[in-house]
């Protein structure tokens, strides 16, 4: 019987064998990490509630973005317990800047398992600790490997690109064969011993010499096992991945002031953004205009002023592209607000507050630049 690929699936299944002895790797990267490593403040301590802290911090944004709020978050919550008991507006505010506010919830979610579930000790193995909320099995193996020494394989996103340039892997990089097959390849790669400098040097590596777009080749320890290098492929890998297209959702946000001060709420805790803050705002039909329902918003609040369209932003979410359009209403001062949990704030205390990204974006855009008396071009 012959078998016959589907056009558009053609992509190698993962070899067996290896195109270079894979023990050769890790001695390579363990002395390029002990020359080249960074020092960083979680590298000082091996409790694993901080080396968590780090890696979910670390799923967000770079190292040098992390390590004020990595500091700030340690100096008020220095233990699990502490965090665990701590209100959820606190745990939001101390996050408010890292985005994806679900991490912030899942990372006090967590901390309270580890309290009432294990007794405030953090598990030891991949599997257990894979169980937390908002720890998936590479943060679990990070977490493992550097607090515990304890081998487990990482892929996060700077070791999915060390691994595809090194095996020269040339399908989708998020595809399901490249799961297995990188996944197959970590495992293989890890060091059985000092898995606790094997993480950190395989992370350090994709950080700072195998990067997206600058590949340090002449710099890298690994540079003469690099099918990638070897093709001359090391720019091209990994291939760009096909974003799939996403509906848009237009909205309309109010900016309400009132002698200096906005008119802002919470959103419910459970659900999409829930926690954070943010103006006044409703979604607008295709039949419909942003002014038309900003009237309307405007009017189910308690104000009637005059609306003055000033702007309009995109923020993109993984599901949908927001298209918002802000409209400022100059209403009477006396007009009572609508019930609910609204309250007025001022510009510098809104800066300080977890406002939902778009909205932190109209801040920023359209009420702070007017405040500081900025032109806007
Ligand atoms: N990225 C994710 N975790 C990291 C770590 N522990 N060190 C450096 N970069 C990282």
């Amino acid at each position: 019987m012959t078998t016959r690929r589907r056009r558009g699936t053609a992509r190698r299944a993962p070899t067996e064998s290896f195109p270079f002895d894979p023990t050769e790797v890790a001695p390579r990267l363990l002395a390029w990490y002990g020359a080249h490593g960074r020092d960083l403040p979680w590298r000082h301590t091996r409790d694993p509630y901080c080396i968590w802290l780090s890696e979910i911090m670390l799923q967000q944004t770079t190292v040098a973005a992390v390590i004020p709020y990595y500091q700030r978050f340690l100096a008020t919550f220095p233990e699990v317990a502490t965090l665990a008991v701590a209100p959820p507006e606190r745990v939001i505010e101390l996050w408010a800047g890292l985005g994806y506010y679900s991490r912030a919830r899942n990372l006090h979610r967590a901390a309270q398992k580890v309290v009432e579930e294990h007794g405030g000790d953090f598990p030891k193995t991949v599997e257990a600790l894979a169980a937390l909320p908002g720890v998936g099995r590479s943060t679990a193996g990070a977490i493992v490997a550097i607090a515990f020494d304890r081998p487990a394989p990482i892929l996060d996103g700077n070791v999915r690109r060390v691994l595809v340039r090194l095996f020269a892997y040339d399908g989708d990089p998020r595809g399901t064969l490249a799961e297995r097959a990188l996944w197959k390849w970590a495992e293989a790669l890890t060091a059985r011993e000092r898995a606790h400098d094997y993480a950190q040097a395989i992370m350090d590596l994709g950080a700072t010499v195998c990067t997206p777009r600058d590949p340090g080749c002449p710099d890298c320890p690994l540079a003469a096992l690099c099918q990638a290098r070897r093709q001359g492929l090391e720019r091209q890998l990994p291939v760009a991945r096909i974003r799939k297209s996403v509906p848009v959702r237009r909205q309309v946000a109010l900016l309400v002031e009132r002698e200096g001060f906005y008119l802002v709420r919470p959103r419910p805790h459970e659900g999409f953004l829930g926690g954070l803050w943010e103006f006044p705002v409703a979604d607008v039909r295709a039949d419909e205009t942003p002014l038309t329902v900003a009237g309307r918003l405007a009017q189910e609040l308690g104000f009637s002023g005059q609306k003055l369209a000033v702007g309009r932003l995109k923020h993109a979410y993984s599901h949908f592209t927001l298209e918002l359009d802000l409209v400022r209403i100059m209403g009477r001062y006396e007009e009572r607000v609508a019930e609910g949990d609204w309250q007025w704030q001022a510009p510098g205390m809104l800066v300080k507050m977890p406002l939902h990204g778009a909205h932190r974006k109209a801040l920023e855009r359209f009420v702070l630049v007017a405040a500081s008396g900025a032109v806007d071009e």
